[in-house]
C-alpha cells in the first residue's frame, strides 16, 4: 500500500489524515454545540460544563496540529486526478469545497483557540500550554470577536462538509464509481487517469464564500469588529448630586473572583455614589456616603451571564447593593465604615482607603475584601477551587465639589 499519492489514488498518509481529520471534526461539531447550551446553574452542572468545554477545546487543539501535519503533506504530493474530468461544473464545486474544508481545519480551531485565550478563566485546557497565547490580549469585547469568528467558521465547515458528504454518498450509490472506495481503501480498481492541473477559480470561490458568510454573519448581529468603547463609558460612575458635597466625575468600582485557579475581573459599570464630606475635619467623623451599585451592569470575563443566575448574584431578585456609610478620618488615614446590602444581605463593612484633595477635585481608592459565602452567593459551588471564597473589590474615583 503506497504511502505517497499518485495520479490514480490518495496514498495511505493521505487516507490516514482524511480520516483522522473527519473523526475529530465529526466528534468536534456536535461537542461544541452541546458545551454552549449545557447548564451550570449548579456546581454539578458547571462542573461538568466546564468538562465538555475542556474537552472541546483541548481536542481542537490537536486537530490544529494534525491540520498543519495533513496541509504539509497534501502540499508535497500529487494530486489524485478526477474520476470525471467531463463534469466541469461537478469537479468544480468539488474542489470549491475541499479549499473550503482545508480552510476550515485551520481557521474553526484557530478562532476558537484565540477565543479561549482572550477570555477569563473558563474551563481550562487540559494541554500544559495555550491558556494564553503571545499577541493575544485578555480583552472581552475582542474575545467576543473571535467567538464571532469561530462561529461564522463553523457555518461554513458545515455547510462544506454536509455538500462533501452528500457528494462522496451520492458518487457510491447514484454513480457506483470509486471516489469513496479510493479513499476508504488503496486496493481500489480504477481506470486509468490523466493528471489534471489545479485550477484557480475553486479557490476563489472559497474565499468568496467565506467572505458572503462573514458579511452576512456580520449585519445578522455577529460583528467582527470590537464594539466602541462609549457604550459602556457612557454607563460608567453615574453622578448622584449631593448638595454640600462632592459628585463623582469618573471612577472603577471591580471586583475579582478566583474561578478554576484563573483570576476572574469584573467590574460594575453602572453605580452611583452620593458623598459629603468636609474636609476641615481631621479626627473623627468627617462625612458620609452612599453607593448604589446595579447588579445586572457587572462584566465579569465570559462569565458575566452566569454571575447574574440565581444561585450567584440573583440580579432578577436583587438587582441592586447599596453601601451606606460614614467617612471617619484620623489624620491622613480614613475609612468608610458603614454597612453593604447585597443580594438581601446587610452586614458591617469597613472599607480603608487613601485621598487625595488638590483645590476642587478629590481622588480616592480603597479595597477590601468579601465573603462570597456570607452573601449567600455560589452556596451550591462549595470547593473553592473552582470558585474562591474570598472576593477582592476596589474602587477608585474622582470627585468635584458642588
Ligand atoms: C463522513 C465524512 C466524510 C466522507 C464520507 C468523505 C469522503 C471523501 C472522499 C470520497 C474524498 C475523495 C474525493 C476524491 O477522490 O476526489 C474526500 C476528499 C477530501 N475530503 Fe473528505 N470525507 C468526509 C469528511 C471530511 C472532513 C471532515 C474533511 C475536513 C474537514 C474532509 C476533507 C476532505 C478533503 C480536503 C478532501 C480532498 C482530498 C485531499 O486533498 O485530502 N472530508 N473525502
Ligand atoms: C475543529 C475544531 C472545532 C470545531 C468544529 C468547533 C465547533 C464549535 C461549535 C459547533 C461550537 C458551538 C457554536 C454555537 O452553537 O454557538 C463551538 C463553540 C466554542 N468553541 Fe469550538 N470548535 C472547534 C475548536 C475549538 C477550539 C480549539 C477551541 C478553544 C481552544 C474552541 C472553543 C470554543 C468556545 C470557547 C466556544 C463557545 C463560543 C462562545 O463562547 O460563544 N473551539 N465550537
Amino acid at each position: 500500500m503506497p504511502a505517497q499519492n499518485s495520479t490514480q489514488t490518495y496514498g495511505s498518509v493521505a487516507r490516514s489524515f482524511h480520516w483522522l481529520t473527519a473523526l475529530l471534526i465529526l466528534t468536534q461539531i456536535p461537542l461544541g454545540f452541546i458545551a454552549v447550551r449545557l447548564p451550570y446553574d449548579t456546581a454539578a452542572e458547571l462542573a461538568f460544563t466546564v468538562k465538555v468545554f475542556s474537552a472541546h477545546k483541548s481536542i481542537g487543539i490537536a486537530l490544529v496540529f494534525v491540520a498543519l501535519a495533513r496541509i504539509l503533506w497534501a502540499l508535497s504530493q500529487k494530486k489524485p486526478a478526477g474520476l470525471h474530468p467531463e463534469r466541469k461544473l461537478e469537479t468544480f464545486a468539488a474542489e470549491a469545497v475541499h479549499w473550503l474544508l482545508y480552510g476550515s481545519i485551520l481557521l474553526v480551531p484557530v478562532t476558537g483557540w484565540i477565543r479561549h485565550a482572550s477570555a477569563a478563566g473558563f474551563a481550562p485546557l487540559w494541554w500544559p500550554f495555550g491558556d494564553t497565547l503571545p499577541f493575544v490580549p485578555e480583552d472581552e469585547a475582542f474575545s467576543q470577536v473571535f467567538a464571532n469568528l469561530h462561529l461564522l467558521f463553523v457555518v461554513t465547515l458545515v455547510l462544506a462538509l454536509g455538500a462533501h458528504i452528500a457528494g462522496a454518498l451520492k458518487h457510491h450509490v447514484i454513480d457506483r464509481d470509486a471516489i469513496l472506495r479510493r479513499m476508504l481503501s488503496g486496493r481500489t480498481k480504477l481506470p486509468a487517469l490523466i493528471a489534471q492541473p489545479h485550477m484557480r477559480a475553486p479557490l476563489l470561490a472559497a474565499l468568496a464564500v467565506w467572505a458572503v458568510v462573514l458579511i452576512g454573519g456580520a449585519q445578522m448581529g455577529y460583528p467582527l469588529a470590537k464594539t466602541t468603547e462609549s457604550d459602556s463609558a457612557s454607563e460608567t460612575a453615574l453622578t448622584e448630586r449631593a448638595p454640600g458635597g462632592w459628585s463623582v466625575t469618573e471612577g472603577q468600582l471591580g471586583i475579582s473572583v478566583a474561578q478554576l485557579g484563573s483570576d476572574v475581573e469584573g467590574t460594575f459599570n453602572t453605580w452611583t455614589a452620593a458623598i459629603n464630606f468636609d474636609e476641615t475635619i481631621s479626627s473623627g467623623r468627617a462625612g458620609d456616603v452612599t453607593v448604589d451599585i446595579s447588579i445586572a451592569s457587572l462584566t465579569l470575563g465570559s462569565i458575566s451571564s452566569e454571575a447574574a443566575k440565581p444561585d450567584y448574584f440573583d440580579t432578577a431578585v436583587f438587582p441592586t447593593a447599596t453601601f451606606t456609610a460614614d467617612i471617619l478620618r484620623e489624620g491622613e488615614a480614613y475609612v468608610a465604615n458603614g454597612k453593604l446590602t447585597l443580594k438581601g444581605t446587610e452586614l458591617p463593612l469597613i472599607l480603608p482607603f487613601t485621598l487625595e484633595i488638590d483645590g476642587d477635585s478629590a481622588t480616592m481608592s480603597g479595597s477590601t475584601t468579601l465573603d462570597r459565602r456570607a452573601f449567600a452567593i455560589g452556596d451550591s459551588t462549595s470547593d473553592p477551587k473552582t470558585l474562591g471564597f474570598e472576593v477582592p473589590l476596589s474602587i477608585t474615583l474622582t470627585a468635584t465639589r458642588n
